[in-house]
């Protein structure tokens, strides 16, 4: 049962901190880029006097970015946004060194909203998500609350598309930037963080050869173009599916076999979804599946493989690894169901490597320290991160990296934009 503190936290168990600490310094150690944030801003202390509430993956990079909120200043209370993604060890080493969290794995769904609600309780000025739980929470159960936060941030496409619908509603009660769209996200995040914790999720799960294996990729956006890329340099064979008929000829054009779902899954070894969208794996697709197929989903929600009508054909099921579930089909064959339908990346492996998120969480900070230094200035809308901030981050983590890079010259400048030369 986890340990409650006169509810500063409720974490698993308080005793995992010490191994929760040094994996937090392990990410310490490759999030340059957040730590020289962390450097120079707690010195200013920009975000003394916000009160963030946070609903996001409790692990260890998240822990870092986490510290440096508070070490510029913020006063945090935090929850998971995924039952099945929090690792305990961190959740305790938070909890230990004094940060309000509410965070363990395995929690079940009213738990989770229990977390959040908690959150909300301590009174935010400012939200940060990944899905949008809390906002959402906040805008149903808890209007009031909602008068006191001058922004938010949101980490994830799924998130971000769902508060753009509710800004075009009118129903966004306070601004929110989409940390997601910034390119210094998105295009490293999403593509290499999605691509390589994905294939590292699947084989903690199942330890299989992915050489020869028909791996089947349901959506061809940011994050199914990084399972594919994955998949295809362990020498499996790709396949992907599509609704989107420009992402569709990207695929082919990059090599891969374009087809339906319903032409993928009597050929699929291995499948995984990254569509944002419901019932991408259904029942006909269940029935037509090989014996032995692997199925798992890396998308924000559990929705996009129907697992109530997975469960319904079955005739048993047990668990034969760790996030690894063999269902017996009536007829007899066995499909493996990797970590409940959930983001296979966080609940069956640890997330996205600390390398990629340390731009995304420099990008998480310094929203948060926008929307400070605009507190009242914002309109209630979903606003893109700038070009300055993406142009800064990739700076510096150019410069950690080592790497010097080219600077156009005064008279380049100038042609880029002269329209009286031509050929
Ligand atoms: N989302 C994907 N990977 C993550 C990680 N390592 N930490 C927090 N959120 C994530």
């Amino acid at each position: 049962m986890p340990s409650e503190t006169a509810l500063k936290h409720k974490v698993f168990d308080l005793a995992l901190a010490e191994e929760g600490r040094r994996k937090i310094d392990w990410a310490e150690s490759r999030m340059p880029v957040l730590m020289e944030l962390r450097d120079r801003y707690s010195k200013t202390k920009p975000l003394a006097g916000t009160r963030i509430a946070g609903c996001l993956h409790v692990t260890k990079e998240t822990a870092v970015l986490i510290r440096t909120l508070i070490a510029a200043g913020a006063e945090i209370s935090w929850s998971g946004c995924n039952p099945l993604s929090t690792q305990d060890s961190v959740a305790a080493a938070l909890a230990d060194e004094g940060t309000s969290i509410f965070a363990w794995h395995g929690m079940n769904v009213e738990d989770f909203y229990w977390c959040i609600d908690r959150t909300i309780d301590f009174g935010p000025t400012m939200t940060l998500d990944d899905g949008a739980d809390l906002i959402f929470t906040i805008h149903k159960r808890f209007k009031d609350i909602a008068a006191n936060v001058w922004g938010g941030t949101e980490e994830t496409t799924t998130g971000v598309h769902r508060l753009r619908a509710m800004a075009d509603d009118g129903a966004l009660s306070y601004p929110v930037i989409a940390v997601n769209d910034a390119e210094t996200k998105w295009d490293f995040d999403n593509v290499y963080g999605t691509g390589q914790s994905s294939l590292d999720g699947i084989l903690r799960a199942t330890s299989v050869l992915m050489a020869a294996k028909n791996f089947v990729v349901a959506g061809y956006g940011h994050c199914g173009r990084g399972c594919a890329m994955r998949a295809k340099g362990m020498g499996a064979n790709v396949i992907v599916t599509e609704v989107n008929p420009v992402a569709a000829l990207k695929a082919t054009l990059e090599g891969f076999r374009v087809m339906t779902m319903d032409e993928a899954a009597p050929i699929g070894d291995i499948f995984i979804t990254a569509t944002g969208m419901k019932d991408v794996l259904v029942e006909r697709h269940f029935e037509s599946m090989r014996e032995g197929a692997i199925i798992c989903n890396t998308g924000h929600y559990d929705c996009e493989i129907n697992i109530e009508q997975m469960e319904a054909l079955k005739v048993s099921k047990r668990e034969i690894r760790s996030d690894n579930e063999e269902y017996t089909m009536k007829g007899g064959k066995r499909i493996y169901l990797l970590a409940q339908g959930r983001l296979v990346n966080l609940a069956a492996a640890e997330g996205h490597p600390s390398e990629v998120m340390d731009m995304s969480f420099a990008n998480q900070f310094l929203a948060m320290k926008f929307l400070a230094d605009n507190k009242d200035k914002l309109e209630n809308k979903v606003y893109t991160a700038s070009k300055e901030q993406d142009q800064e981050i990739a700076t510096l983590k150019l410069s950690t990296m080592g790497l010097v890079i080219d600077e156009l010259t005064e008279d380049q400048i100038k042609y880029a934009t002269d329209y009286s030369s031509g050929t």
